[in-house]
């Protein structure tokens, strides 16, 4: 059997390294999980205006977290928080009121900083808005990395083994929690 994970990037960045820590997870993920991206960067800031007039961009996105069986979010911290990008993207999940695209699925939040945190604040933000939709949250291994673009390699892996490794075995605990609950 194989699981459809829906993966969100929490930074509008196009040299984004939450993007390549999501990459160097996906290159050594095991084979049962195929991966597509929820990408919310063309969604409107949402207003209640739009419920009576649903944008078709909305929708897509959600049918991707909709059809997904899973979820992995990776974000940054912005000022110690959730960027508002994101946090814009989640209040479309709710809307109109009682949709729902996560409710009981398994969803894992990791993410990467340039400071030493490694975007632990702006993770727990994340999980604490998460929360309002019910998901199956795993919370460990907690993936708090701090890093820079130097860090990953040509072939997208952490070129130090030892981080590589980390990443690979967090992939490897949510590829199980999902065989558990999906
Ligand atoms: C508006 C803004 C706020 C930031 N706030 C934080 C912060 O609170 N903590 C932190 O460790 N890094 C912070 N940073 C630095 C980010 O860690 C860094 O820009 C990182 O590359 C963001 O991830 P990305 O490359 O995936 O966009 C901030 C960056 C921006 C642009």
């Amino acid at each position: 059997m194989t699981y459809k994970v829906a993966y969100i990037i929490g930074s509008l960045s196009s040299n984004s390294i939450n993007r390549k820590l999501v990459g160097a997870m996906i290159a050594d993920a095991p084979a049962d999980l195929e991966f597509v991206e929820a990408d919310f960067s063309k969604l409107p800031l949402y207003s209640p205006d739009y419920d009576a007039d649903y944008p078709q961009i909305a929708t897509d996105f959600k049918k991707i977290l909709e059809d997904a069986d899973a979820v992995l979010i990776a974000t940054p911290e912005y000022d110690r928080s959730i960027p508002g990008g994101l946090k814009n993207a989640i209040d479309w999940f709710g809307r109109p009121w009682g949709s729902n695209p996560i409710g009981g699925k398994p969803v894992y939040v990791v993410g990467a900083s340039m400071g030493s945190v490694g975007a632990a604040i702006g993770q727990i933000a994340t999980r604490q808005t998460l929360e309002f939709f019910n998901p199956l949250l795993m919370t460990q291994p907690e993936v708090y990395m701090k890093m820079s673009h130097e860090d990953i390699g040509e072939d997208g892996r952490f070129i130090d083994a030892a981080t590589q490794g980390f990443v690979k075995s967090a992939i490897e605990a949510f590829a199980d929690y999902i065989r558990k609950h999906a």
